[in-house]
């Protein structure tokens, strides 16, 4: 059955042949997929101009436009985060740790991964406190390993979120560069930069013991930190007693007031060179 409904006329200045009136039909048509469905047409005089298409077949293209798009969604989050990641300047060989790829084999290990994640969970509480991690132990034992993992998470999690890995010796070397003659960065603004960033961990704490001169650096840039409210991670192979030797009481006391300390320890997990590695 066709239906005609006249729906206005050309007429006046334009070329003859386009001349006529504008009509919309219902015409019933057949879509070898899904069946009969009743088609609009739009026709000038006797010539069709625009039709429907099949309404299934529009949902269907429709949802496979939005799939895709879907799919692109992700694929820019996950590029996105990936650029978050490389700008945290986490080396490359810790890219992959996770929570998940952390085992747990004795008890400090897995009060050290709560820790972790329950830093991950609370981390608005934490920024807005300040308040960071000590991660003490020997070496291999995965203090590394976890701080990545929560680097890795929190910037997974938080979309405006740029936290920042440094060893200890980066820090003083950027520090150094400043002193370079010409530099047109000066020692204040490289200690500000520092100071500033949103969450920052601090790897291999006092690996070495320091000029009197990289000492004065990590003070005053934990010391800003730590009264201005910075979250901060830090990673030291030193005991308790030798942090508070190299940091000074006082501190020593802000550094564990504002970082929750977790024990690290056991054999070393870094897996030994084996020649089937060449294999
Ligand atoms: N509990 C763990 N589970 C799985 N791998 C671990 C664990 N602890 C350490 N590792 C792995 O051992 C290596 C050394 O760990 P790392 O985090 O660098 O130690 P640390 O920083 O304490 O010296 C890394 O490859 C790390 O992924
Ligand atoms: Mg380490
Ligand atoms: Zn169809």
């Amino acid at each position: 059955m066709t239906t005609f409904v006249s729906i206005g006329s050309l007429t006046g200045s334009i070329h003859p042949s386009l001349s006529g009136v504008l009509t919309k039909r219902k015409t019933v048509l057949n879509c070898p997929i899904h069946g009969d469905y009743e088609a609009e047409g739009i026709y000038l005089g006797s010539i069709l101009k625009t039709q429907t298409k099949c309404p299934q077949c529009e949902e269907d293209q429709r949802e496979a436009r939005e799939a895709v798009e879907a799919v692109m969604r992700q694929e820019a989050i996950k590029k996105e985060v990936e650029e978050r990641v490389a700008k945290s300047r986490v080396p490359l060989e810790y890219r992959t740790k996770s929570f998940d790829s952390f085992r747990v084999l004795n008890a400090e290990q897995g009060k050290a991964l709560e820790l972790s994640k329950r830093f991950v969970r609370g981390w608005e509480k934490a920024k807005a406190g300040g308040y960071g991690l000590l991660f003490l132990g020997s070496c291999g034992t995965g203090k590394t390993h976890l701080a990545c993992s929560i680097v890795a998470a929190l910037i997974a999690n938080h979309q405006f979120l740029f936290p920042k890995y440094y060893r200890t010796s980066e820090i003083f070397s950027a520090v150094r560069k400043s002193y370079v003659p010409g530099s047109q960065t000066s020692e204040d603004e490289v200690l500000n930069y520092f100071s500033g960033i949103e969450l920052l961990v601090i790897d291999e704490v006092g690996v070495q013991k320091g000029s009197d001169a990289e000492r004065r650096i990590l003070f005053s840039i934990l010391d800003t930190r730590m009264t201005s409210n910075k979250p901060t991670i830090l990673l030291s192979n030193l005991s308790a007693e030798g942090l508070c030797s190299l940091l000074g009481d006082r501190l020593y006391d802000r550094v564990r007031s504002k970082c929750v300390p977790a024990l690290f320890v056991g054999q070393s997990m870094r897996k030994p060179a084996t020649p089937d590695l060449f294999d």
